[in-house]
């Protein structure tokens, strides 16, 4: 029976339901449960949306149906529930004709925009189940990059903090999903939101300032009171210069300039987490449009205002004065690369390059490092190649980074190497003059950290005697604690028998998704899938993804708790039960 796009199927006998309170059956598809209740009859999808328990099953009492698994309850006539973990359950029109029960089945309403207003409820009460529910439907159709945009918006709105941890890595997570196999783009989804879920939830919102109203001052003049509030540590004369830069029609490459330029003001500013953070606020507006600038960059101001400075340290100082050392460089810095723009147009032979530099880098003269970066620059090296050696210097710390040190200490190489990373994207978005300070900040950073490779843990040898499928056993590996030594092996191994890197880094990333959130873990395959993209096909490029797969291997296995609720949304939306059936 159809009439103006209803589509009215027979369920029964209303006489039947009367008599037994409620009925299950299968209506061309559909599991649908029939109830009778205070005279009338009402029909509910039987599976409930929390997760699939059938709620035929369930008690009817005040007109509220209660699902017996988890006791959701929903308004028996128009399915709305009263717990928001569950979801609304779809409700049918029903219509008894000559004894006979019908039930409409027409398709109801935009499965997308129900789980677009979903992922919001789920970001508000972190609520993982719904945020994994809706990354399926949004990371799987090809609108994942308005999942990222909604996450952004609601991270940046709603934690008084400002930008942090969960922003970055719902960025870090979008920037590895072209990486990623097509099933495992969803997971990622997933845990870049769960993960700003969990970063705003029981925080205050902000309330972005507003711009300064009827100025004059362009963006150079207020690039210099940002960089003078900063110094002072002003976070909200700060704030009011970026939304003024903003609205007053800074473009990505001014905005940059701006804040690159005050992030290495000072040395190593909180451990590099306030340059990284910037730069992920950057990729993150390339990711969902520009239009969210004004909170997004808003957001990073506390962090500039409140890091922590190395000048402020003790390692930063003594025995060597590593300040004194990057300052003076600094001062010679504009010489330098005017000397190399000069160089450029006379056709300069090359004194130094990447691999000349990194022996240098990694060595235990912080002047002699300093001053092999300036001749560098001098000799017509790019500011951005001198960043992409100190970055690869600060992998090898890792990829040589021997158990026996102290555990927390990965985290000591991690924070260098990703504070180098951002620097080299820094300067490959354009960042200015001042922002190859940073580059000496990371090579300050991979000196300090040479202890971390006493004695260098070996970088492995292809192994003769390895299995065939060197990604599963990589997976398999992962398993167990502790096997960096083995994992870098099975990388290294794979790689050198030709094997097929785009398969490694979709591999790499499935064994990032599936573990428990872990920052740094995150930020650290992130960073080496951003620095191989220069180097595939490389020893270095090798060198990179062991990095990454001992820095992975080490914090891996994990509880996998996050996983698991993401494979019962996935088994819920590809319509598997979660329970046996009778
Ligand atoms: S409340 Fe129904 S399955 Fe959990």
């Amino acid at each position: 029976m159809e009439s103006s796009g209803q589509r009215w199927v027979r369920a029964g006998r209303a006489a039947e339901v009367h008599a037994a309170g409620r009925l299950a059956v299968h209506l061309d598809g559909h599991a649908v449960a029939l109830f009778a209740w205070d005279g009338r009859l009402y029909a509910v999808d039987n599976r409930c949306p929390h997760m699939g328990f059938p709620l035929d099953r369930g008690s009817v009492a005040d007109g509220i149906l209660t699902c017996h698994w988890h006791h959701a309850r929903f308004d028996l006539a128009g399915g709305g529930t009263f717990d928001q973990f569950a979801d609304d359950v779809r409700a049918y029109p029903v219509d008894v004709r000559d004894g006979d029960v019908y039930v409409d089945l027409s398709p109801r309403g935009d499965p997308a925009a129900h789980h677009r207003r979903r992922l919001r409820d789920g970001l508000e009460r972190d609520i993982p189940l719904v945020i994994a529910k809706a990354a399926l439907v949004l990371g799987g159709n090809g609108s994942a990059t308005e999942a990222v945009r909604i996450g952004l918006e609601f991270g940046t709105r709603y934690r008084a903090a400002g930008w942090g941890q969960g922003l970055t890595i719902l960025t870090c997570y979008a920037n590895l999903l072209p990486y990623l196999d097509d099933a495992d783009r969803p997971w990622a989804l997933y845990q870049g939101l769960s993960a700003v879920a969990r970063d705003t939830g029981g925080a205050a919102p902000r309330f972005v300032l507003a711009p300064l109203p009827d100025s004059a001052a362009g963006v150079d003049l207020l690039t210099d009171w940002f960089r003078r509030f900063v110094e002072v540590r002003d976070a909200e004369g700060a704030e009011r210069c970026i939304v003024s830069a903003v609205r007053a029609g800074a473009d990505a490459a001014a905005l940059a300039r701006m804040l690159f330029a005050a992030a290495t003001d000072h040395r190593f500013i909180q451990i590099g987490h306030v340059l990284d953070f910037t730069n992920k606020a950057f990729e993150a507006l390339d990711i969902a449009g520009w239009t969210h600038a004004e909170t997004a960059l808003a957001g990073l101001a506390t962090a500039y205002a409140t890091a922590d400075r190395m000048e402020e340290s003790n390692e930063w100082r003594h025995p060597v004065d590593l300040v004194a050392i990057v300052e003076t460089a600094a001062q010679a810095l504009p010489a330098a690369l005017e000397n190399r723009r000069r160089g450029q147009t006379d056709g300069p032979a090359r004194a130094m390059d990447q691999s000349a530099l990194v022996p240098v880098l990694l060595g235990d003269d912080p002047r002699a490092i300093a001053n092999a970066l300036l001749d560098a620059l001098r000799d017509g090296m790019e500011p951005v190649e001198v960043a992409a050696a100190v970055a690869y210097a600060a992998a090898l710390r890792i990829a040589r980074f021997p158990q026996s040190n102290e555990f927390g200490d990965w985290d000591t190489a991690l924070h260098t190497f990703t504070f180098a990373n951002a620097v080299h994207q820094g300067l490959r978005r354009g960042g200015s003059t001042l922002l190859v300070r940073g580059v000496f900040d990371a090579a300050m950073s991979v000196y300090l950290d040479r202890f971390l490779n006493v004695p260098p843990a070996r970088l492995p040898e292809a192994d003769r005697e390895a299995p065939r499928d060197l990604l599963a056993e990589l997976a398999a590996t992962l398993d167990r604690q502790q096997q960096a030594a083995a994992a870098a092996r099975l990388v290294t191994t794979y790689l050198a028998r030709g094997g097929d890197v785009d398969r490694l880094l979709a591999v790499l990333g499935r064994l990032l998704v599936r573990e428990d959130r872990n920052f740094h873990t995150i930020q650290m395959i992130e960073a080496a899938v951003r620095q191989h993209a220069g180097l595939r096909g490389t020893p270095a490029g090798t060198h990179v993804l062991v990095a990454a797969v001992r820095y992975l291997a080490a914090h891996a296995p994990t509880v996998r708790a996050q996983g698991q609720t993401f494979e019962i949304a996935r088994r819920l939306h590809r319509g598997e039960r979660l329970f046996e059936e009778e």
